[in-house]
């Protein structure tokens, strides 16, 4: 067959996806260009978060990054900071922090977010609550329209002493969106998952659309037993978002 010479000297190569955990990291690595030396740094927790660990222990070792801090929002993380080389703190000493890095679970279109799936939710809340600036990353799947309607958890810490009780309390604040609140419990032997703070966690899944996010978040913390909810609402400052076609960061 004829070969026509533009189409004889082309190669069409098809675009190659990337991988959700390779979109994770170009969202963690664009965050760590934020970092700059003498920063007091929020360390989140989950397998996005854990790209910009790496990274920044990269950079210290190369010195290419100096004198920096990390606040780790997780045991996990705690372990991971310190195997790389970052120099770890608390909030007790360190009351301020510079910057937060993590991830999330769900992030709607005023950077209100979900978190806790992988379980840390309390510790994250505090540490990047004291941050001046947190940077949320994230691959495209995470962006919804609104929180808790894609059927997928919101994370509730809760104490042990009576968790039925405070479960049932939970899921009949929200029977009108259809909730059901499910205790977390480990895959392999069925107990309770505990959190690095000895709680429990219950999972609270809707049916319909949640509503007013603040006052969602007021019922659940009015309510004795809880400790803590994933939804972080207006907290995070600065969005990173990579999916297959770029990158792209928005500053809220
Ligand atoms: C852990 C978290 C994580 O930040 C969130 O679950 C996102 O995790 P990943 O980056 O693994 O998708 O809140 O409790």
């Amino acid at each position: 067959p004829m070969v026509s010479p533009s189409t004889s000297s082309q190669i069409e190569v098809p675009p190659v996806a990337l991988t959700q955990d390779e979109l994770k990291k170009i969202a963690a690595y664009k965050a760590v260009e934020y970092v700059e030396s003498g920063m007091v740094l929020g360390l989140g927790t989950g397998s996005t978060a854990k790209h910009a660990v790496a990274k920044i222990g990269e950079l210290l070792h190369q010195g290419k990054l100096k004198n920096i801090v990390g606040v780790p929002t997780s045991k996990m993380t705690h372990e991971q900071a310190l195997s790389v080389g970052i120099p770890l703190s608390d909030l007790d000493k360190h009351p301020v922090l510079d910057l937060a890095i993590d991830g999330a679970d769900e992030v709607d279109p005023h950077l209100n977010l979900v978190k806790g799936r992988g379980g840390s939710l309390l510790r994250e809340k505090m540490v990047e609550g004291a941050c001046k600036k947190f940077i949320v990353i994230v691959d495209e799947s995470k962006l919804v329209n609104h929180l808790g309607a894609t059927g997928m958890a919101m994370p509730v810490e809760i104490v042990p002493f009576c968790w039925k009780f405070t479960a049932e309390r939970l899921q009949g604040l929200f029977e009108h969106a259809g909730c059901v609140a499910k205790l977390r419990t480990l895959n392999q032997t069925g107990e309770p998952f505990v959190t690095d703070n000895g709680n429990y966690i219950v999972d609270l899944y809707f049916k319909s659309e949640l509503g007013d996010l603040n006052v969602a978040s007021d019922k659940i913390l009015r309510l004795a037993g809880v400790v803590e909810h994933g939804m972080f609402l207006g907290m995070a400052t600065t969005l990173i978002v990579a999916g297959e076609l770029g990158v792209c960061v928005r500053e809220k």
